[in-house]
């Protein structure tokens, strides 16, 4: 595996572009292929079969186009293929997301805790697990949010029909006393702004976007795979919908003040 090739970035669509900034902030020597699949989002709404033949064909796609490592930069996704994927490719380093519960029930013990994800995230075992293991230091509440990820989607993270939506889907949740929200969809930090709103300065939003990144830098230099180039690295982004108005969501948002 050559060491000047790219890291691989997967996301349903552009939400993975959260996971792409920590990336590019703690691995800057190294380059990026970004892979959104937007012509068949959500995936949080399709069954487990579905997400798991998409992603497949998209890591492919990826390691087709040379990538050294991928990360899967997407929850449900992440949930859905991520076992099948290191069966498949061992020799690949591959890094998946999950819901930020660990750091959340870590920084404030015995809270109350909402986790917002996709619908399919919350029904995975693998999330069932991760409750498990928690579930003793904090009461855990699971939020599933349809629709939230469709204003990222399109470039929506201000709108008042974004404020009216949150405000609908929080409201009944956050009626008890809540310490923290964890953000278990890596489109939802582009929201984070309106979600802090609604939700009140008191609640600490957490995501799992720069602990991945951290997983990922850890990943490639245990197997020696580091760029040793000095240079600064280049993100190039692919996206199954390929419109001009994409691409420049994709630089907005890499950029974007969240
Ligand atoms: N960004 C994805 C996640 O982290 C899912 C969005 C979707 O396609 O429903 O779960």
């Amino acid at each position: 595996m050559k060491k000047d090739a790219p890291v691989g970035v997967f996301d349903s669509g552009v939400g993975g572009i959260s996971v792409l900034r920590e990336l590019v902030k703690i691995l800057p020597n190294e380059d990026f292929l970004y892979l959104g699949d937007s012509v068949h989002a959500p995936y949080g709404t399709k069954s487990l079969e579905e997400v798991r033949t998409l992603t497949i064909s998209h890591i492919e796609e990826l390691l087709h186009n040379g990538a050294k490592a991928v990360v899967i930069a997407c929850n449900t996704a992440t949930s859905a293929a991520v076992a099948v994927l290191r069966n498949m490719y061992p020799e690949i380093p591959i890094v998946g997301i999950e819901p930020a519960i660990k750091p959340a029930v870590l920084a404030r013990p015995n809270s109350r805790i909402v986790v917002m994800a996709t619908p399919m995230t919350l029904q995975q075992e693998k999330f069932k697990t991760l409750l498990k293991k928690y579930e003793n230091q904090a009461e855990i509440v699971s939020l599933p949010c349809p629709g939230l990820m469709e204003f990222v989607e399109q470039g929506d993270l201000e709108s008042e029909d974004l404020k009216i939506y949150l405000t609908n889907l929080l409201t009944p949740v956050l009626e008890e006393k809540t310490d923290a929200i964890v953000l278990g969809c890596t489109h939802y930090p582009f929201a984070r702004r309106m979600i802090s709103k609604v939700a009140g300065q008191d609640i600490t939003i957490y995501d799992g976007g720069s602990g991945t990144a951290r997983e990922m830098k850890r990943r490639l230099t245990e197997a020696e795979l580091l760029n040793p180039m000095e240079k600064t690295g280049q993100v190039t982004f692919f996206n199954s919908l390929d419109t001009r108005e994409e691409r420049e969501l994709c630089e907005f948002l890499l950029k974007a003040e969240i």
